[in-house]
């Protein structure tokens, strides 16, 4: 199984630029044709949060027709600049949104791992928070299936990176989050979006991981006191590849037109000197 992960789109309005330089949209036009041009083809794409960047109802009507493209499933979770309101007027009709209740997190049992999305967004702050109702879903689904492979994905990521700036605004209760994680050993990782860059840690267990972003990147700035800076770094998704008796692979995969690629062997069979 391949999933592939989109995060940080922030989609504006038409017209409109993120911090009035970034046009996020044709960045994500551009990740959708990356990604429906990738052999093998990915088996569905989760898209971890700030999908939009005001919580707008015009952004997500034009994310939806940003996605439309894509031609297998994708399940979209709420980041700090989503709304849960809008979010869930213009994605309900794919239906796998809960019918009831405040949060956006769900599991999704069609495919050879299980997909599970967490919604960490607190309206008004930059970092993120589950609480006890939401933690206590993910321990009972968690407990229905002891023995299938699990991918949980969620935008604000429950470690500390070394990014300051980002570092302040992370899933304030990570811990409660991980001391559920620990006791599962059929989760194979989790994955989440927010700082705008490919880091991977060892956490409870299992193996934490954060998407780049479809357009700017958050600025790698290891200094503490660090400044919390964007920068027009290539864009990236990350596919993650699932095989019976190996596991979850993450690759991160870039966007755009790069030189090569190239043989390393020649015709003859010996490695070009
Ligand atoms: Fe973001
Ligand atoms: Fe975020």
């Amino acid at each position: 199984m391949l999933i592939a992960q989109i995060s940080d789109t922030h989609i504006k309005p038409e017209g409109r630029l993120a911090y009035r330089r970034v046009d996020t949209a044709l960045f994500l036009a551009r990740c959708v044709e990356h990604v429906r041009g990738l052999t093998p083809a990915p088996d569905v794409v989760l898209v971890t949060g700030d999908l939009v960047d005001a919580g707008l109802e015009e952004e997500y009507v034009r994310l939806r027709r940003l996605l439309a493209p894509l031609p297998m499933p994708v399940y979209v979770i709420p980041g700090n600049h989503d709304a849960r309101a809008p979010l869930r007027n213009v994605f309900g009709a794919d239906g796998y949104f809960p019918r009831e209740g405040e949060y956006l997190q769900y599991a999704i049992e069609d495919h050879p791992v299980r997909l599970i999305g967490l919604d960490t967004l607190v309206p008004g702050q930059p970092g993120g928070r589950l609480g006890p109702e939401r933690l206590a879903w993910l321990e009972a689904r968690l407990g229905e299936a002891p023995e299938r492979p699990t991918l949980v994905f969620m935008h604000h990521p429950p470690f500390k990176t070394g990014i300051e700036g980002m570092d302040v605004q992370w899933l304030e209760d990570g811990e409660a989050l991980g001391s559920v994680i620990r006791r599962h050993a059929q989760v194979e990782g989790v994955t989440c979006g927010h700082v705008h860059r490919a880091i991977h840690a060892r956490w409870c267990g299992t193996v934490v991981t954060t998407a780049p972003s479809s357009a700017h990147q958050v600025d790698l700035d290891l200094r503490q006191p660090g400044a919390l800076n964007w920068v027009m770094e290539p864009p990236a998704c990350l596919l993650h590849l699932w095989r019976p008796g190996v596991g979850l692979v993450t690759h991160t995969s870039h966007i755009g037109d790069f030189p090569g690629p190239y043989p390393f062997y020649g015709p003859d069979g010996r490695l070009i000197d």
